[in-house]
């Protein structure tokens, strides 16, 4: 206890100098120092500390200012007609399409790229056009975003199984051999799906690309959510090879928002059916014959207008995160969150108990910079997550609370059983987060939700310390001394009195 005070004690230039010296690797990310400073220094302006980048990454001020020139110069029309200004800007986007898949080596021969809105819609195109049928399965890993947990009610409709691959505490990671034989109990006759996210955005877990490989080497198609890696870490679709992969672009660069990807194997696309047209999508179309014959590609996914102005704003993205490397900043990402778990892991409350709990690794193997965690008081009782959200707030810290649209992961990680669920059900229509944290609670102090933190690009040292000094303060705190907080969180929206 006496060494986690003095630890705390330390002034922010003893603790750097510490960080550095376990964390030599951070001086070779000077760079980032400098675009601080430079691309992101609204941060530092506001005195703000942001620790949501699984959430949505920061834009550099360069990324804006790019892409407002182009905006301010060029006379742009919708796309796909053979005027001058439509012809301008589907010479924009097919150069940015053609970009995105160098980015992530991915030969046009083998892949095609389809804009959509987010991650979620590329998900939910996938879900809609699987051929799932009788005899078929959906097998999902308990760790997923519900973008990828909504796939499964395309799939009960279409009379396909539904199976979940599990992930074990306290790493809460796959376990690989059970997932090895869930994918060869099935039919390989059966069109399969099988979805797993790189990088979880509840724990952090890189989970292993190999999978990717085994799945289809057994007859599956394969799903890769790479919506919480792709921010820090190189996908190489050349190395991995999935059928389908989701992604959102201001997850790994900030702006634009609007923009996201699916991007398809070739050999996989017979597997996809379109379960309907839409303007944009069709080679022909008749209301007398009531026939249509779908474009070939990307285009037949491509519904209605892109969000073309935008589009080009995602090669000037990439471009910025290419200056910097990629590696460079999964390295400075891997160093703060090193330092940030080990660090939080020794606060002890005066009579020695752990402040703070750990959703996942407790160190940077094969895992990315969402920090996932609860705070206790000395009696080890839960803190109001959302009360510390709202207490962070007030210091200029922005943390994520609640489950983080990732129910699967939450539950096996907060110990909920299926007995705990079906008993939240029994809540009806009256079911929410807010009614379900007092259910567990009364229910054996479960908790239901957390408070993550998830360091990018941006963040520098000066961020996780102040997050860690805010973490301390909760020394021989208790729920009583902290205060009741002021908002709810309804379906992951925040609702404040009055409002
Ligand atoms: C792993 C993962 N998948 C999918 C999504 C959905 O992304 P979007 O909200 O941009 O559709 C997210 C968003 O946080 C995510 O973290």
């Amino acid at each position: 206890m006496a060494e986690s005070v003095a630890q705390e004690k330390r002034s922010i230039e003893e603790a750097r100098a510490d960080f550095l010296a376990r964390f030599p690797a951070y001086k070779e990310t000077g760079l980032l120092d400098e675009l601080r400073a430079t691309e992101y220094r609204r941060l530092d302006e506001h005195g703000q500390v942001y620790l949501d980048y699984t959430g949505g990454s920061l834009y550099a001020e360069s990324q804006i200012q790019k892409h407002f020139e182009l905006m301010r110069s060029g006379v742009l029309g919708n796309p796909h007609s053979a005027n001058p200004a439509s012809a301008a800007m589907t010479e924009h986007v097919e150069r940015t399409r053609r970009s995105v898949l160098r980015y992530f080596n991915a030969p046009a021969e083998d892949y095609i790229l389809v804009f959509t809105q987010n991650a979620s819609a590329a998900l939910k195109l996938v879900g809609e056009s699987f051929s799932f049928a009788p005899g078929s399965r959906y097998l999902l890993t308990f760790d997923n975003h519900n973008s990828v947990n909504g796939i499964r009610e395309f799939a009960r409709a279409k009379g396909a199984a539904i199976q979940y691959a599990p992930i074990v505490i306290p790493d809460l990671r796959l376990d690989v051999a059970r997932l090895e034989k869930m994918l060869s109990e099935a039919d390989p006759a059966a069109a399969n799906l099988f979805a797993f996210p790189a990088q979880s955005n509840f724990s952090g877990v890189k989970h292993r690309l190999e999978v990717v490989a085994t799945a289809r080497r057994k007859g599956w198609s394969v799903l890769l959510d790479a919506a919480a890696f792709v921010p820090t870490n190189r996908l190489d679709l050349s190395a991995v090879q999935p059928d389908f992969v989701t992604l959102s672009f201001y997850k790994i660069f900030g702006y634009p928002t609007g923009v996201g990807a699916l991007i398809v194997r070739r050999s996989a696309l017979p597997k996809l059916k379109r379960p309907w047209f839409a303007g944009g999508t069709v080679n022909f179309a008749s209301v007398q014959g009531q026939t249509h014959v779908l474009s070939p590609n990307e285009a037949a996914f491509e519904d209605g207008t892109l969000n073309y102005l935008a589009i080009p704003a995602v090669e000037i993205g990439l471009r910025h995160i290419e200056s910097i490397g990629i590696e460079t900043i999964g390295e400075r990402v891997r160093c703060l969150t090193g330092w940030l778990l080990e660090e939080l892991l020794a606060l002890r409350h005066g009579n020695g108990r752990a402040m703070v709990r750990i959703y996942g690794p407790a160190n940077t193997e094969a895992r990315g910079g969402t920090v996932t965690l609860n705070l206790y008081d000395p009696q080890g009782h839960l803190l109001d997550y959302r009360r510390v959200e709202e207490l962070a707030g007030e210091e200029g810290i922005s943390l994520r609370t609640g489950c983080f649209c990732n129910p699967g992961a939450g539950e096996i990680a907060e110990g909920l059983t299926e007995e705990d669920m079906r008993a939240g059900f029994t809540l009806g229509e009256e079911i929410n987060l807010l009614s379900f944290v007092r259910m567990m609670q009364e229910r054996g102090h479960k908790s239901a939700g957390a408070i993550r933190a998830s360091i990018g690009l941006a963040t520098n040292f000066a961020d996780v310390w102040r997050f860690f000094r805010f973490v301390a303060g909760f020394r021989d705190q208790t729920r009583l001394t902290i205060g009741d907080v002021s908002f709810d969180i309804e379906s992951c929206r925040i609702i404040r009195d009055g409002s």
